[in-house]
C-alpha cells in the first residue's frame, strides 16, 4: 500500500487531471498513514470529485475493510452553478483502473450534494468515515452544506479536508467555513498550499504534529491563531523559476520587449526545457 501511494503521488497524480498539489498529496498521505497506523478506522471520501485525482489517493490508502465513495454531479453539469471543475464518471472509472485500486471497488453516487444526507450516504459505505474531503460546489450555501454532512460523517478520531479557502477565485468558500464553524464542534489543525484541515478538538494537537513532523523545516512557514487553534501553515517553499518569476528585477522587466524575450531563455536555463 506504501509503495503503491508514494509511486502515485511522485508519479500518476500529474497523469490525472484535477486540482490537488504533490504537496497536499504528500500531507494527506502522511495523515492516512497516521491513522493507519493509529488503529484510525472509516470510511474515506470526498464530494466532488472531478476525474478522481484525490479519490485515487484514498482509494490507494484505504486497509481493505475501509469503503470509498465519491460525490459528484457528474453528467448533471447544469446544475454546477459556481463551474468548479466538472465532474466526468467515465473519465474518473478510467482513471481508478489505471493508476488506482480499480473502479469496481469505489462507491459512486450521482448527486448533488444539496439533496445529498449523511444516512443515505452511511447506507452506501456502512461506516462513519476517518477522512472527509469537501471539494464539491463553492457556494457559500454548498459550502456550509457539505462540511455539515461531513461532520455528521465523522468518526471522533476523523478528518475533514476542505478546498480551496483561501483561494480569491472562490470567496464563498470561507464564507462558508465561517458560517458553519460558527456552532461546530471542530478544530483547524493545518492550513497547506490549498486545503484547510479539520478534526474534533480533542485531536487538534495529535494531527497538527502529525503534519509539522511530516514536512521540512522550510516547509513549516509558522503557526498562527486560526479560529482559536494553533495551526501550522504548511507549504513547498518555492522553486528556482518561482524565486525568479517574484523577483524585483522580474516585476520591473514584466510586459518589456526585453522581459518577453528573455523568458524562454530563463525557462530553457532552469528547466533544461
Ligand atoms: C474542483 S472539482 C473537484 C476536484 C477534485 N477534488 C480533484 O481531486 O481534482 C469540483 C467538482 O465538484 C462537482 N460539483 C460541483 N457542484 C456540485 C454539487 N452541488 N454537488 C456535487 N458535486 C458538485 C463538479 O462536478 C466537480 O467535479
Amino acid at each position: 500500500m506504501t509503495d503503491a501511494l508514494d509511486q502515485y503521488i511522485s508519479g500518476n497524480l500529474r497523469k490525472v487531471d484535477g486540482w490537488l498539489t504533490a504537496f497536499d498529496a504528500r500531507l494527506i498521505a502522511a495523515l492516512l498513514r497516521w491513522q493507519n497506523a493509529n488503529g484510525v478506522s472509516g470510511c474515506l471520501g470526498e464530494i466532488g470529485v472531478h476525474h478522481g485525482k484525490l479519490l485515487i489517493l484514498l482509494q490507494l490508502a484505504a486497509s481493505a475493510d475501509d469503503a470509498v465513495f465519491g460525490v459528484d454531479l457528474f453528467e448533471d453539469q447544469s446544475e454546477n452553478i459556481d463551474r468548479s471543475g466538472r465532474g466526468d464518471r467515465q473519465m474518473l472509472e478510467s482513471n481508478a483502473d489505471r493508476y488506482g485500486v480499480g473502479a469496481a471497488g469505489l462507491n459512486l453516487l450521482q448527486r448533488n450534494s444539496l439533496e445529498l444526507e449523511w444516512p443515505e450516504l452511511r447506507r452506501l459505505t456502512g461506516a462513519e468515515c476517518r477522512f472527509f474531503s469537501v471539494d464539491g460546489g463553492h457556494t457559500a450555501d454548498i459550502t456550509a452544506n457539505d462540511l455539515a454532512i461531513a461532520d455528521q460523517s465523522l468518526t471522533s478520531d476523523g478528518v475533514i479536508c476542505l478546498d480551496d479557502y483561501f483561494n480569491k477565485m472562490f470567496p464563498e468558500v470561507s464564507v462558508g467555513l465561517c458560517r458553519f464553524m460558527q456552532n461546530a464542534d471542530l478544530a483547524p489543525f493545518a492550513i497547506s498550499a490549498n486545503k484547510v484541515f479539520l478534526c474534533r478538538p480533542d485531536f487538534q494537537a495529535k494531527y497538527s504534529d502529525c503534519l509539522r513532523a511530516s514536512v521540512g523545516q522550510a516547509e513549516h512557514a509558522s503557526d498562527v491563531d486560526f479560529f482559536g487553534y494553533p495551526t501550522p501553515v504548511l507549504r513547498q517553499p518555492k522553486g528556482a523559476y518561482e524565486r525568479v518569476k517574484t523577483s524585483r528585477l522580474a516585476r520591473k522587466l514584466r510586459d518589456t520587449a526585453l522581459g518577453e524575450a528573455l523568458k524562454p531563455l530563463v525557462r530553457r536555463v532552469l528547466f533544461r526545457q
